[in-house]
């Protein structure tokens, strides 16, 4: 489908447009097959045609805009995610079912738009559980970070949140993904200057999206969501929040498991190293198998023999780790939270910490 293209450097305005005839063409044909909704079809080539004309007039510098247009639909599925099970079940119900079945959330008055905020330490899944989203749900989804959106231009940044949200008016039904939340839903009141604006745009193009009955779904991530404005937080704007963990045992394992499957390895005890990572991020447990074989490559060549991965491998990746960026974040939230007495936002943390060994550690 013409939803799909992936862009890189130079060639970037030849793709673009490329990108466009070829819907065009995709029209054109699909005119011809259904003689019934033939004028729509026409229109809609017609209209991406003069968008690759634009492109090819445009300069370089008004580009990026256009790429969010193009963000590659994922192929990242949810059985891609270890674990996680409640919040793929309450995205499942919020995100991906509301694009599938519009007709039946409609007969029982559930009003479509509106979003959930994740957050979490970093590296444990919540950049990967969006693109899955969008995978699972088929639809368009624009990957935006703040670099993209933010411009040191007074009223840059403004036009460019209402372009993002043009296109994907224009790309509907489809998800944003707004990624580093906290430093575009900063809370107004330590905002200063153009960043309130900002904000302020953010809220009145959400708001709109209700009013007009728009099929365009939000998601955002972020590390610190105490830094996030609370009118962001409310029902019909982003008003779920979901915490997502550092992986457990079993899906500790599990990603283990996905990261050294089709790799040559020896009885790795899985059990022990899962034992042994309690804290790890996903991200974590993909570095130390990535380090294992890397080890085990490199020595390799240079005995000039092969030898299988081992469990031994595996524990020397986790010795040569050194502080978790999980517990830190942990020392850090619940310091935040209790200073500013937000105890009831984030209980889940609380009792996170509470649940786990993470007590000692942050004592
Ligand atoms: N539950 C999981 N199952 C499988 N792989 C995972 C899981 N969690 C994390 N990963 C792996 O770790 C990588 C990093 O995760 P991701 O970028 O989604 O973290 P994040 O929460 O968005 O971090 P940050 O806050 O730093 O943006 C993923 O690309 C994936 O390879
Ligand atoms: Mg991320």
């Amino acid at each position: 489908m013409y939803n799909t293209i992936n862009i890189q450097g130079s060639n970037y305005k030849l793709n673009l447009s490329k990108y466009y005839l070829d819907g065009a063409e995709e029209y054109l044909i699909k005119s011809k097959q259904d003689k019934k909704n033939e004028k729509e079809y026409l229109k809609k080539a017609e209209e991406l045609i003069e968008k690759a004309r634009i492109v090819n007039i445009l300069p370089e510098n008004n580009m990026k805009l256009n790429e969010f247009a193009l963000a590659k639909k994922p192929n990242t599925k949810f059985k891609d995610i270890a674990g996680l099970e409640k919040i793929k079940e309450k995205i499942n119900l919020k995100v991906i079912e509301p694009l599938k079945n519009q007709k039946l959330f409609e007969l029982f008055g559930k009003k479509f738009g509106g979003g959930i905020i994740m957050y979490g330490p970093p590296g444990c899944g919540k950049s990967f559980i969006a693109e899955a989203t969008a995978g699972e749900a088929n639809v368009a989804y624009f990957n935006v970070k703040v670099s993209d959106i933010k411009s040191k231009y007074v009223g840059e940044t403004e036009q460019n949140i209402s372009k993002l949200f043009k296109l994907a008016r224009d790309n509907q039904p489809c998800i944003i993904f707004f990624d580093e939340f906290e430093s575009l839903g900063q809370d107004r009141n330590q905002a200063i200057g153009h960043d309130k604006s900002m904000i302020s745009q953010l809220l009145t193009e959400i708001d709109s999206l209700g009013n007009k009955d728009q099929k365009i779904l939000l998601i955002a991530a972020t590390n610190e969501p105490w830094s996030i404005d609370l009118a962001l937080r409310r029902e019909g704007r982003f008003g779920s929040t979901l915490f997502v963990p550092p992986p457990d045992f079993s899906s500790r394992k599990n990603i283990l498991k996905i990261q050294l499957d089709n790799k040559p390895i020896e009885d790795i005890d899985f059990d022990l190293i899962a034992k042994a990572t309690e804290f790890y991020s996903g991200a974590d447990m993909v570095e130390i198998c990535n380090k294992s074989i890397e080890n085990v490559l490199s020595e390799c060549l240079k005995n000039n023999q092969i030898r299988k991965i081992k469990t031994i491998d595996l524990l020397q990746a986790i010795k040569n780790k050194k502080e978790l960026i999980t517990v830190k974040w942990f020392k850090k939230a619940l310091d935040i939270i209790y200073a500013t007495d937000n105890t009831d936002s984030f209980n889940e943390v609380i009792e996170y910490a509470n649940n786990s060994i993470l007590q000692k550690q942050t004592a």
